[in-house]
């Protein structure tokens, strides 16, 4: 097919498509560990597409923001790499996926050298949200937002003050995840470990739409290129550790079915969103907020499996 007829038929099925998988979303709920995000609107359902080639479609409900929870550490994680190179990264997360929960602490204590499996899970992040170059956890805040606008191509991009808010006063486990990491030494001596928080809860924060999650997608997409100007906005090597650890890590435990079912790399966040990209050709953004079991927005996946098995975009 044709790139021109397979967005034909993209336009002309999407509507039918995104309705069926709408219907998915009675089989799960939004989150409520974060009191905030407890009112999200269950059965909502939206998507951007943009092609590498200058075309968009926007459909369901993407009037719908959303803050990125864990789809933000994806950026924070490359933000981290343009920072300190890999040698600086790898010293602190490791390579591998866990097999466990997303905030769970098992093998902080089980495993050795003590350093969070992933910059994906929570303790990952929360190390990884360390290393953000700054002069104040404020600064790294801003420094963080400032890439995630310019990615987004959305000026106006900040945190919600009361998603933030409602986080940061019930992390416990965050909280314990991060003193514990103090303890095995991978939060240092100079960092704070309520400040590091601080930056960690701030960039799940981040209220974003489909459309502006679908941007950054199709940065990703681009290897790393500005969409518009071609300028190099991420260093291709560091797209390329991002991709690896959205599809062996990015949607929790349920990453080794999604790369069965749908082979895309992808990153969901518990408030539903989901950011996925068929490299070289689409960035996507998805929201759906009610989540399955695992953890991830029921509709959203089973929209994305079904784009996928659709067009043959499995990159296996
Ligand atoms: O720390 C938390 O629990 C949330 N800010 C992010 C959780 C999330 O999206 C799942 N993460 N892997």
């Amino acid at each position: 097919m044709t790139a021109a007829s397979e967005w034909e038929r993209l336009t002309k099925q999407l509507p039918s498509w995104l309705e069926e998988s709408r219907r998915e979303s009675h089989k799960g709920r939004p989150a409520t560990y974060i009191p905030e995000l407890a009112h999200a609107p269950a059965d909502a359902l939206g998507i951007t597409i943009m092609s590498t080639e200058g075309q968009s479609l926007t459909l369901g409900d993407c009037g719908l923001s959303f803050t990125m929870q864990s789809i933000s550490k994806v950026f924070t994680l490359i933000l981290a790499l343009m920072d300190h190179g890999e040698e600086g990264v790898f010293r602190k997360v490791g390579m591998e996926p866990t097999g466990d929960d997303f905030n769970s602490m098992l093998k902080l204590e089980l495993v050795e050298p003590g350093i969070p499996f992933n910059p994906l899970i929570n303790a990952g992040a929360i190390a990884i949200s360390s290393l953000i170059r700054g002069g104040s956890p404020a600064a790294k805040a801003e420094r963080i937002l400032a890439f995630f606008r310019e990615l987004a191509d959305a000026p106006s991009l900040k945190w919600n003050e009361a998603v933030y808010r409602s986080e940061s006063a019930t992390a416990h486990r965050n909280r314990s995840l991060a003193y514990f990491l103090k303890d095995n030494r991978v939060l240092e001596e100079q960092d704070d470990v309520e400040e590091v928080l601080d930056v960690y809860f701030k960039h799940c924060s981040v209220e974003i739409t489909c459309r502006q999650l679908a941007r950054m997608a199709l940065v990703l997409a681009l290897n790393g290129k500005d969409p518009q100007s071609g300028r190099e906005l991420i260093p291709r090597r560091y797209v390329q550790i991002a991709k690896t650890f959205m599809v062996s890590c990015g949607m929790y435990n349920a990453s080794g079915e999604f790369a069965i079912r749908a082979g895309l790399p992808a990153k969901s966040g518990v408030a539903g969103g989901i950011l996925a990209l068929v490299p070289g050709r689409y960035g996507i953004g998805v929201v759906g907020p009610a989540l399955n079991d695992k953890g991830n927005s029921v509709a959203g996946v089973h929209l994305l499996e079904t784009l996928s098995g659709e067009f043959d975009w499995s990159l296996f």
